[in-house]
Formats: C-alpha cells, sequence, structure tokens
C-alpha cells in the first residue's frame, strides 16, 4: 500500500460499490484473528453479503460508514456508526466493525477512523457513544487513547474466530 491515507465519510449511494473492498479488509482481520461477528472459515460471500446488508443500511440513513483508503484508493480501514436506535434514545449511537487491515496496522489509522466517528456524530446530533471490545485486545487500549470511558467486562461473552470464549469490556463517550 503506498503511504498516504485518506480518511473519509462514504455517500448514502456510494458504499454498495465498496462491498468488495470492505470484504477483503473484513476477512483479512478475521484471519487474523479478530473477534468481529465471525468465525473461520469466512466464506468470501458471507463477507460480502455482510457488507451488502451495511450498504442498505447507509443508503436507508441507519448507519455512517468511515472508510480509509490508501493513495491508490483502495480501502485498508472502516468504522461504522450505527445510528437507528430506539424512540428514546434518539442522542445515542453505537460504534461497530472498526477494522484495519493488517498491512495497514500500527500508523495511526484507527485513531483517524475513531476521530471521524466523533466529528460525524457529532453532526448528527449524537451525544452518547456505545463500543464493546475484546478484552485484552489491541483495540481496548485504541479506545482508551482516544478518551473513551470502561463500563465493565463481561466474561465469555463471544467466540474468536477459532472457537474460544472470550470477555468483552464495554465503553461509553459523551460528546
Ligand atoms: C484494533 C485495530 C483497529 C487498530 O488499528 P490500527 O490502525 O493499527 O490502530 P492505531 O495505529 O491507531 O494504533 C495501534 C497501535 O499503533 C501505535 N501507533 C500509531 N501510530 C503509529 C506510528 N506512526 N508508528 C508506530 N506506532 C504507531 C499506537 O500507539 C497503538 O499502539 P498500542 O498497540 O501500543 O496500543 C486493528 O488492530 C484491527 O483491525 N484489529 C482487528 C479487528 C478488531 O479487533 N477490531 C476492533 C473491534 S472492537
Amino acid at each position: 500500500m503506498t503511504d498516504e491515507v485518506t480518511v473519509r465519510r462514504v455517500g448514502v449511494n456510494e458504499a454498495a460499490g465498496l462491498v468488495e473492498q470492505l470484504a477483503d479488509v473484513l476477512i483479512d482481520c478475521v484471519e487474523g484473528g479478530a473477534s468481529v461477528s465471525f468465525m473461520l472459515p469466512l466464506p468470501r460471500e458471507k463477507a460480502v453479503a455482510f457488507w451488502r446488508g451495511v450498504a442498505d443500511g447507509v443508503s436507508r440513513g441507519e448507519r455512517v460508514l468511515i472508510v480509509a483508503e490508501d493513495g491508490e484508493g483502495q480501502v485498508v480501514g472502516t468504522v461504522q456508526l450505527v445510528m437507528k436506535m430506539p424512540d428514546n434514545q434518539p442522542h445515542r449511537g453505537d460504534v461497530a466493525k472498526m477494522l484495519v487491515h493488517r498491512k495497514a496496522r500500527r500508523r495511526g489509522i484507527a485513531q483517524r477512523l475513531l476521530a471521524a466517528i466523533d466529528d460525524e456524530a457529532r453532526k448528527e446530533g449524537k451525544t452518547v457513544l456505545v463500543l464493546d471490545a475484546v478484552t485484552g485486545g489491541d483495540a481496548e487500549r485504541l479506545y482508551e487513547r482516544a478518551g473513551w470511558q470502561r463500563v465493565g467486562v463481561i466474561p465469555k461473552y463471544a467466540l474468536m474466530p477459532t472457537g474460544e470464549f472470550c470477555s468483552t469490556t464495554y465503553f461509553f463517550k459523551h460528546l
């Protein structure tokens, strides 16, 4: 990948055109051992179907999709803000599927994706953000650095892609 990375919000009608590239990033992360809803092996069609669903949500205004693209326009990272909430929580958003391709890690891309989420959430009138991350994983440090408050740990919340239980840590951030 080239050095220059751009972080931007994907347009409402544009997400469908990015599903293949987003699937590449998801598959790379799961193959790298990330617990992000999917088990190994992750067939490509399943990953693509997941992103098609996300693209539909973006087109309905239910999700904000952020991507990081390298200098050649290739998607190397992504994160989402889930906008659609119950009627009594219009001010809340959930942050989901923070993924950076292994080839692009440790260059501050996730930190930039999180900053973009904060900016877009503010624009959308969101003042409380929530997310969860595997306890003891790389992402926990990222969220703490970005000012997220740790709420607590739920043991055996999910499975790693190879089948072992993992705990999750819940975080929130007030904007
Ligand atoms: C967690 C994840 C998103 C982090 O992505 P990233 O782009 O590598 O994150 P950053 O570069 O912002 O920070 C990662 C580390 O690199 C360091 N770093 C940032 N910029 C750097 C630079 N220019 N040079 C050296 N190190 C740097 C950070 O300080 C951080 O250090 P740490 O590991 O000690 O905490 C990525 O590892 C990933 O996609 N994992 C798999 C999926 C996953 O678990 N997602 C989280 C779901 S909740």
